[in-house]
């Protein structure tokens, strides 16, 4: 297992559409168990393995709480089966938005079907924190980020407020060699 870096906003990446996997094997669990451990390292409740530049749909949660046991979840080629017209609002955040929270509304209770790591169909019905994470991880192997849920304005103003961050993270560029004015 292994802790792998997470890639953050504005990479380009966090917009691609995951590929489904056609087959579980070895590297998709050793995939799984290093996102897992990536997760748990952040420390975050769910991880998409875009997140960590990987454009495959296999997502990872643990919702359970500080003082419970560890209950990490693997879901992959997770789709959304059916979701409650009842809505909910949390205060999200995301990896790869670190330091960032903002209210999203979202279906309150919603049905998942996905394959395990043994390749195993499976189906789980979940509301309320569970409910908002697996929604908040299949839109990342959509490509979207829960930024897209807010107002123009507000996800405007968070991506220029990283993109800038991220230009200041580079190293300072080699300065330009003198070049002589010719015309
Ligand atoms: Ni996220």
């Amino acid at each position: 297992m292994a802790i792998r870096p997470i890639i953050k906003l504005p990479d380009p990446r966090l917009k691609l559409v995951s590929d489904a996997i056609p087959v579980i094997d070895e590297s998709v669990r050793t995939l799984a168990a290093d996102m897992l451990e990536t997760m748990y390292d952040a420390p975050g409740i769910g991880l998409a393995a875009i997140q960590i530049g990987v454009p495959k749909r296999v997502i990872v949660i643990d919702v359970s709480g500080k003082d419970e046991p560890k209950a990490p979840m693997i879901l992959i080629n997770a789709r959304l089966v059916s979701a409650s017209d009842e809505m909910s609002v949390y205060e999200e955040g995301c990896l790869s938005i670190p330091d960032y929270y903002a209210e999203v509304e979202r279906p309150a209770r919603v049905t998942v079907s996905y394959l395990d790591e043994h390749g195993a169909e499976r189906r789980i019905e979940a509301e309320g924190l569970l409910a908002t994470c697996l929604q908040h991880e299949i839109d990342h192997t959509n490509g979207i980020n829960f930024i897209d849920h807010l107002s123009k304005l507000k996800r405007d103003r968070v991506i220029k407020k990283f993109t800038k961050a991220a230009k200041l993270e580079q190293p300072a560029a080699e300065p330009a060699p003198h070049r002589s004015m010719a015309g």
